[in-house]
């Protein structure tokens, strides 16, 4: 299928992406729940337009992306185009200069400290009495659920994501409507039901009916929901269990879950070098490139039609073409022998790859393609000389 396109390239699949987002959709309806899309895993916005006829709107890392947010986050079909939606955002700390423009496009802010909260109190108090904008506290229930990946666990010892509860005051500060927590990283729904829970013994006296405050809880991301093997009755049971027992507006801002399995990137082999070991596919793309999370997590990404080491008759390390020794994607066996001008399929590629590539060793960055419903592949971005040059 992927034969005529030019290589190294990122190929969103449109219809996984409908599938997901049809899942998360049910989930709203059935829970009540208010799904947002975490840019920050995933903005390819062409496909925008998309997502936002399933999903309640955006959550945002800082001014960009709710910028991004709010110029392509739109629904765009038929007689409901430009149908409003919903923009979040969290940073851990606001830039001064930017406040006054975040503040006007968003409709929730959240702050990580006290500090933040009352260092920006001026420019957010106004909009919050003109009922454009509302204003939450970032909380860490210290319950971690992940083990091995201490840099993707914002409850671990010393974290600076979310206020203690040792750090929080008696009494909410004036402003503040609602609460947030994002502790996952695809995690399935126990973790979530436990952390609720941790949560709700350290917190749960600021949501009690009658201290009213408190108007919507935010629940984070890091939920595989779109995974076959996700709890979703649990999920829905749980967010009902929340909106009765607080009467408060709950929201999950998943990134992964949105675009889970919906894309490719494709590559093509340049040269096979012989070592002691395995031969080594030089390929047109790289990890430390266009998929830094293989190095930083780390992890061996999926490859369509590859088995283990040994597995199948051959096996490689597949590797890049820039100078960096460990820029190694992993060893995978093939039925067949490969030879130069093979081209292999990473799956599972369109999160938290685009949005983290780079030029380093001046590599070109791959373009990125969307496969359409009815099979064609359009060319979305194409980059060149000048998307290097620019940035130095
Ligand atoms: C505050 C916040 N919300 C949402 C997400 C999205 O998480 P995921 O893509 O794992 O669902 C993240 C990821 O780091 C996050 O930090």
């Amino acid at each position: 299928m992927f034969n005529e396109i030019k290589t190294p390239a990122y190929v969103i699949d449109e219809k996984k992406l409908r599938e997901n987002c049809e899942i998360l959709k049910d989930i709203q309806d059935k829970s009540g729940a208010r799904v947002l899309l975490a840019q920050k895993a995933f903005s390819a916005y062409s496909t925008y337009p998309i997502i936002a006829k399933y999903l309640s709107g955006t959550t945002a890392s800082g001014l960009f992306e709710a910028k991004l947010a709010y110029e392509e986050f739109h629904e765009k079909s038929g007689d409901c185009d430009n149908k409003y939606k919903e923009i979040h955002v969290f940073e851990p700390a606001f830039n001064p200069e930017e406040m006054e423009e975040v503040c006007s496009i968003s409709d929730h802010i959240v702050f990580n400290s006290i500090n933040q909260l009352e260092a920006h109190r001026k420019v957010w108090e106004e909009k919050v009495s003109e009922k454009k904008l509302y204003v939450g506290l970032r909380v860490n229930p210290e319950f971690s659920t992940q083990e091995g990946h201490e840099i993707y666990d914002p409850c671990a010892p010393g974290s600076r994501l979310g206020i203690r509860l040792c750090d929080m005051p008696d009494i909410l500060p004036k402003g503040v409507s609602g609460f947030h927590f994002h502790t996952l990283c695809e995690q399935g729904f126990e973790p979530l039901k436990d952390t609720f829970k941790a949560f709700e013994e350290k917190f749960g006296k600021f949501l009690s009916k009658d201290n009213s405050q408190i108007k919507w809880l935010n629940l984070g991301g890091g939920h595989h929901i779109t995974r076959d093997d996700y709890d979703r009755e649990g999920l829905i049971e749980l967010v009902k269990y929340i909106k009765n027992t607080y009467d408060v507006e709950v929201y999950l801002e998943p990134g992964e879950a949105i675009a889970l399995d919906a894309g490719f990137l494709v590559t093509t082999v340049m040269d096979i070098v012989n070592t002691g070991k395995y031969p080594v596919l030089i390929l047109d793309t790289s990890a430390a490139c266009h998929m830094p999370d293989v190095l930083e997590m780390p992890y061996r990404p999926p490859l369509k039609d590859s088995g283990e080491v040994c597995e199948k008759k051959f096996t490689y390390r597949l590797s890049s073409r820039t100078c960096l020794a460990g820029d190694v994607i992993g060893d995978y066996s093939f039925d067949k022998e490969l030879k130069i001008g093979d081209r292999l399929i990473f799956e599972d590629m369109a999160i938290y790859s685009m949005v983290k590539n780079n030029t380093f060793n001046g590599m070109p960055l791959p373009d990125i393609d969307v496969l359409h419903e009815d099979g064609n592949i359009e060319v979305i971005k194409r980059f060149g000389y000048e998307d290097f040059k620019m940035r130095i």
